[in-house]
């Protein structure tokens, strides 16, 4: 019989969000009647907007004629749209790249696990916590930890705390690490670093010889002006850092599917007999092996979010969410609950009330309420005591939940 990967085994519980379906299945089967506000994982409710939708329609249209039909793609995806990247995401922030440093993908979720297949099992990997599960997880999987022990932290694995006494922004591992994912703005916290922190990050990681996988999916959400929206706006990250996008929340793709990672040309490691040796490369040669890029109208509709129109509407959905933000942010603090980030994230990380267990507030909400969010805990022990609501609703949910909230928590 074949054997299995024993790792996947040492994975404590479901992954995160499927978990949180389950209990809402079950509770809706129970309450048919209730309608439950979903405020949970962070999955984009607005339309695409028209300018991306013309532009994914002629796309599919294309490929309905023979003179413009596209069969397989470039796996790097096709460079119109990495040129419009870098010409619109990318110039403005006074940072150059070329189009052969931009992969496009079908979303960051894959490319932040894929990417590990270009880093040697030996590497030390420090993450968050809490952290955005999907780190964690496949560091897992793919064999670099040992069990967990009962805190839930893995064996191996370098965990960076990000709590309230560090303004969740964590410190620098205590030993030697190759490997750090840094995510801003944060997903669970919806907290940012700032310019002086990231390049603190930088700096750290050219010293010690570290890759630093700089998350910025939710680079569209920051509204502070001085708050880096991308790590090559610092200097020296070319040579230190691999920085992953997603069209998902920023344009409403979660169920398109595109995102890109840039690794730049200037980012080496070493081989096994220590000869410096390109990522750029590497990454290539893995999406070719591996991957066969997004589709042609997809990649069509991306093309378009950066058109002057699309960037106008899809700037409005981005402020429809950060609205919402805004909402839950104010209404939850006058209930008297302590909360965090949503200013230049679609995310609001509160203290649950009563000091209550994250488990125990999503049951209590789910039940009494008919609201859900995220616990904290399921992002790491860090999380713990704490709970995570999510601004893509629609903004008359938004403000029922709130008012819930309020009435059932408000001081
Ligand atoms: C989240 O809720 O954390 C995200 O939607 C998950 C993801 O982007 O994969």
């Amino acid at each position: 019989m074949a054997r299995i990967n024993d790792n996947y085994l040492k994975l404590q519980a479901g992954y995160l969000f499927p978990e949180i379906s389950r209990r809402v299945t079950e509770f809706t089967t129970a309450n048919p009647d209730a309608k439950v506000i979903r405020l949970g994982i962070g999955d984009v409710t607005r339309p695409l907007v028209p300018a991306v939708l013309a532009a994914f329609h002629a796309g599919v249209d294309d490929m309905a004629k023979g003179e413009s039909f596209h069969g397989y793609g470039p796996e790097q995806g096709y460079s119109w749209l990495s040129q419009v990247i870098i010409d619109k995401a990318y110039k403005p922030l006074g940072v150059e790249l070329k189009t052969s440093e931009v992969f496009i993908s079908d979303g960051s979720k894959c490319d932040s696990s894929n990417i590990l297949d270009i880093f040697d099992l030996s590497n030390k990997v420090a993450i968050g916590d809490p952290v955005y599960p999907v780190y964690n997880d496949t560091n897992v999987m793919v064999g670099r930890s040992g069990a967990a022990n009962e805190q839930g932290y893995y064996e191996g694995l370098v965990y960076m705390p990000c709590t309230e006494e560090n303004d969740f922004a964590p410190a620098f591992p205590s030993e030697k690490v190759d490997v750090i994912y840094l995510c801003s703005p944060n997903n669970p916290t919806g907290t940012v670093t700032s310019r002086e922190q990231l390049k603190a990050w930088v700096d750290y990681a050219l010293e010690n010889d570290a890759v630093i996988l700089f998350d910025a999916a939710y680079e569209a959400f920051i509204t502070e002006a001085d708050i880096p929206r991308s790590i090559y706006e610092i200097e020296g990250a070319k040579q230190c850092a691999i920085e992953f996008r997603s069209f998902s929340k920023t344009a409403g793709f979660t169920g398109v599917r595109c995102g890109l990672t840039v690794v730049p040309h200037e980012l080496m490691g070493t081989t096994a007999t220590g000869e410096k040796y390109s990522f750029n490369k590497l990454w290539n040669r893995r999406q070719c092996t591996k991957f066969n890029g997004v589709s042609y109208p997809v990649q069509k509709a991306a093309a378009a979010v950066y058109s002057d129109e699309g960037w106008a509407q899809v700037k409005e959905v981005i402020d429809y969410y950060m609205e919402n933000a805004r909402i839950i942010r104010e209404g939850l603090t006058e209930a008297g609950i302590q909360c965090f980030g949503g200013v230049n994230a679609p995310y609001i990380w509160l203290r649950t009330p009563e000091g209550m267990t994250s488990w125990d507030f999503f049951d209590k909400l789910l039940n009494e309420c008919h609201v859900v969010g995220t616990p904290g805990s399921g992002f790491g022990p860090s999380g713990e005591g704490y709970f995570r609501l999510s601004a893509f609703g629609d903004k008359e949910k938004v403000v029922e939940a709130v008012g819930k909230i309020k009435q059932k928590w408000g001081k």
